[in-house]
């Protein structure tokens, strides 16, 4: 015990040059040679849709040099970051107009833009003209669509009876909007509303040629869906709200044109990988996660009635989104 002090001393002495020779170890200078890489964003003014985004991003994932690639479709801008020893501005600006977008200054590759998939051409391009053979294509992809999309249970959420008055929002070409008028019957009645004048335009044809008489087409606009006040027994809105850039303005008219008790169902994708990203950069690749969209519904003022996170499952190509399902309704009272 006498000895205790001095092999405590001993001993400090001896972990002290342990610590130290570690220490050395640890922080040797790193040999990695680190590159400064440049960033640059680029405007691509004509992208229409995620197809675009991921075509352009594929595209110079390609590229030697490139380290970083993002597009956002909202700004239509593609934000890089990439080594200029081995790559620079122009050739990254030539490969996104090769495949058919202006970028920057430099002219797209006119017959790559002919080549793009409809959606992805400007809409003065687009093929307008509504074949029969178009309505054909659409019933097979509904069908298709049929299978994963759990219909009856939307239908369930809205509480749809015989003779119900409801609304489709962003309804597109009409795939809810047809299921909505056989649901509702001849005594109910569907109001179908979009601001794209071609989808309106198709589904009025689509509704004549079917002969579907419960269903009234309208041409809405950004902020205002031109419904009835106080009419309608639900609404609902099916992979649009994410596109509504006025949605507190939509979810107050909306609210006003249900009657009290009605109901709101909305149903949006969210891939898993993108479920705590920014609003902003959910909206740019198409979908949005439930949180924002129950805050900004509650905020409207209407009471969440339900939530399911994982409503249905759906496979793409080279990923997977999940749709989730909100069920909220107009107070009786306010
Ligand atoms: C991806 S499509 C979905 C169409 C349809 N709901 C479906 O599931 O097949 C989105 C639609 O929302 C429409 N849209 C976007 N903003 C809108 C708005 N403020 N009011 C009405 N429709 C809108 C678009 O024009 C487009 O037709």
């Amino acid at each position: 015990m006498k000895n205790l002090p001095i092999l405590t001393i001993l001993a400090t002495l001896f972990l002290g040059m342990f610590v130290d020779i570690q220490a050395q170890a640890t922080y040797q200078p790193m040999k990695v040679e680190e590159k400064i890489l440049k960033s640059s964003n680029i405007a691509v003014p004509t992208i229409q849709c995620m197809m675009c985004a991921r075509r352009i991003e594929d595209k110079l994932a390609s590229l030697a040099g490139i380290k970083e690639i993002e597009v956002d479709l909202e700004a239509k801008v593609a934000l890089m970051r990439y080594d200029d020893t081995v790559v620079n501005l122009r050739n990254i600006e030539q490969a996104i107009a090769s495949i058919g977008y202006h970028a920057n200054n430099v002219k797209r590759d006119p017959e790559a833009y002919a080549s793009l998939p409809q959606c992805c051409k400007e809409p003065k391009d687009r093929d307008t003209d509504l074949r029969h053979s178009d309505s054909r294509d659409v019933r097979e992809h509904w069908q298709e669509r049929d299978k994963w999309q759990n219909v009856p249970a939307i239908f369930e959420a809205m509480a749809i009876q015989s003779g119900s008055v409801v609304a489709d929002i962003g309804a597109g070409r009409g795939y809810l909007t047809v299921r909505l008028a056989e649901a509702v019957g001849e005594n109910g009645k569907v109001l179908a509303v979009d601001i794209d004048t071609s989808a309106v335009e198709f589904l009025r044809t689509y509704l004549n040629e079917q002969e579907i008489g419960n269903v009234q087409a309208i041409l809405g606009k950004q902020d205002d869906p031109l419904l009835p006040q106080e009419t309608l027994d639900a609404v609902v809105i099916v992979n649009s709200y994410h596109e509504m850039t006025a949605y507190q303005n939509m979810l107050n008219k909306i609210k006003a044109s249900l009657r009290p008790g009605g109901h709101l169902v909305i149903s949006e994708p969210i891939s898993d990988r993108r479920l705590q990203a920014s609003r902003r950069k959910q909206v740019s690749r198409h979908e949005i996660a439930l949180q924002y969209v129950k805050a900004e519904v509650e905020h409207a003022g209407f009471e969440i009635v339900q939530e399911q996170g994982a409503f249905v499952k759906h496979d793409h190509a080279d990923h997977q989104q999940t749709f989730w399902l909100l069920v909220a309704k107009r107070p009786i009272e306010g």
